[in-house]
C-alpha cells in the first residue's frame, strides 16, 4: 500500500468518526433565573416571551447544536433562593451559561457563582451600574439606570425645568437613579429641593405623594422598579391632584411600561420619560420583534423592555456560538459578546468591549393616545449613551 490511499483512508475514517459526534452533540444549557410568581411575576413572564419571540423567528438551534432553556423562578425579590437555583444550574443541571436576572440583589447573589465557574451570565434586566464589576463573565443587553436617568436631567435643564423633587424606590438601581440625575440637573443650573427613596416592597405611597404636593416642586423625577408600584404611584398622584397643583411627572421608562401602561390609565398622559425601548419605537426591527412576540405568545398582552432586552440577549448569545463554532467555554463566549453589536427592536446597541455593558440611545418619550391607546411616543433622543455610573 502507497501512503497515499492510506491517508486517505485515514482522513474518511476521521470524518467518520467526527459525524455521529456533531449529530449526538449535546444541546446547550442556559439557566433562566428570574422571579416568575409574587410581585415581581411579570419580569419572568416577560423574558419568557421574549425567548420565545426569538426562537420563534431563528428556530432553537445554532452552530448544529440545540439550545434548551431551563426556566428558573426565585418568587423574588429573594437573592438566596436566585443563589441556590444557580448553584443548582450549574453543579446539577451543568448549564453552559446563566441568563435573565429581573432584580438586582438577584443578580448581585449569583455574580460570585458565575466568577467562579467560570459560566457566561447574560442580564436581560438588573440595571444597577455596579452589577458588571461583580464578575468578568457577566456581560448586560439592558440598560442601567444611570444611563437612562443622566439624559432625563439633560432634557430637563434644557426645556426649563428648574425645580424637582426626587423619589425613587430605595436599593441600588434607585440610588443609582437619584445620583444620576441629581449630578446631572444640578450640573446643569438646576435645584433638587428634597429627595424621597421609599421601601422596595409595598410601599404606602400616600405620605411621600402629600410631601411632594407640599414642596411645590415644577416636577417629580421617579424611578421605581416596573409593574405594581408605578400603577399606584400614579393613582395617588392623580387622587391628590398633584397635576393640578402644576406638579409635572419626568421619570425613568420603568414607571410606564408598555405592558402596564393601558391598566395605568389616563393619569399618564404627557408624563415625559427617558428610555431605550418603547413598543412605539418605528423600525422595521420592532415590527418583526411585535408580531413574532404576538404569535409566540398568545394572550399575553404587550411586550415591555424585558421582553426586548431577553428577545436581544438570545440574539446576543446564538451570535457568540455562531463566532465560537458552537463551543461553550465561558472566555470563548465572554470574548464574543465583547464588541457585538445588535440591530435591536429598541435600534442600534453594542455591548462595550471594556466594561461588557450596553451602549445605546436613550429616548425622551411622552404617553399619547395613539389610534385611542396609550403609547410612550418617542420625540428627542441621546445616541450612543453608555453607563455614567461606574
Ligand atoms: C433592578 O432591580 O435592577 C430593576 C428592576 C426593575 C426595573 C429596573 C431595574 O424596572
Amino acid at each position: 500500500m502507497t501512503i497515499a490511499p492510506l491517508l486517505r483512508a485515514i482522513a474518511a475514517c476521521s470524518l467518520l468518526a467526527l459525524l455521529p459526534a456533531a449529530q449526538g452533540a449535546e444541546p446547550v444549557r442556559i439557566g433562566l433565573i428570574a422571579p416568575f410568581s409574587g410581585s415581581f411575576a411579570d419580569y419572568g413572564k416577560q423574558m419568557e416571551g421574549g425567548v420565545k419571540a426569538w426562537q420563534k423567528l431563528h428556530g432553537d438551534t445554532v452552530a448544529g447544536r440545540k439550545v434548551e432553556i431551563i426556566m428558573k423562578d426565585t418568587t423574588g425579590p429573594a437573592p438566596d433562593v436566585a443563589k441556590r437555583l444557580a448553584q443548582e444550574l450549574v453543579v446539577r443541571d451543568k448549564v453552559d451559561m446563566l441568563a435573565g436576572f429581573g432584580l438586582t440583589p438577584e443578580a448581585l447573589a449569583v455574580a460570585p457563582i458565575a466568577e467562579q465557574a467560570k459560566k457566561p451570565m447574560v442580564i436581560f434586566n438588573a440595571a444597577s451600574s455596579i452589577i458588571t464589576t461583580k464578575s468578568n463573565y457577566i456581560a448586560r443587553v439592558s440598560m442601567t439606570l444611570p444611563q437612562i436617568s443622566a439624559p432625563m436631567a439633560t432634557w430637563a435643564v434644557r426645556n426649563n425645568v428648574r425645580k424637582v423633587v426626587t423619589l425613587v424606590a430605595d436599593y441600588a438601581p434607585g440610588i443609582d437613579a437619584e445620583t444620576a440625575f441629581k449630578t446631572n440637573f444640578i450640573g446643569g443650573g438646576g435645584q433638587v429641593i428634597e429627595s424621597i427613596r421609599v421601601p422596595l416592597r409595598n410601599p404606602e405611597f400616600a405620605p411621600f405623594i402629600q410631601r411632594i404636593k407640599d414642596a411645590k416642586p415644577e416636577a417629580v423625577f421617579l424611578f421605581l422598579p416596573a409593574g405594581e408600584q408605578g400603577v399606584a404611584f400614579m393613582k395617588g398622584f392623580r387622587e391628590r391632584g398633584l397635576a393640578q397643583a402644576g406638579i409635572r411627572v419626568i421619570a425613568t421608562g420603568d414607571l410606564t411600561d408598555d405592558h402596564v401602561l393601558p391598566a395605568m390609565g389616563d393619569a399618564t398622559l404627557g408624563v415625559i420619560t427617558s428610555f431605550h425601548y418603547s413598543m412605539a419605537h418605528d423600525s422595521p426591527e420592532n415590527k418583526a420583534f411585535l408580531k413574532a412576540f404576538a404569535e409566540a405568545n398568545p394572550g399575553a398582552g404587550r411586550p415591555n423592555f424585558m421582553a426586548v432586552a431577553a428577545f436581544d440577549g438570545m440574539g446576543a448569545i446564538y451570535e457568540a456560538l455562531k463566532k465560537t463554532g458552537g463551543a461553550t467555554d465561558g472566555d470563548k463566549i465572554i470574548g464574543a459578546l465583547k464588541g457585538m453589536k445588535i440591530k435591536s427592536p429598541r435600534g442600534p446597541i453594542t455591548i462595550d468591549p471594556a466594561t461588557r455593558d450596553v451602549v445605546q440611545t436613550v429616548y425622551i418619550r411622552k404617553v399619547e393616545k395613539v389610534n385611542g391607546e396609550l403609547y410612550n411616543v418617542e420625540f428627542d433622543k441621546f445616541a450612543e449613551v453608555k453607563d455614567s455610573g461606574k
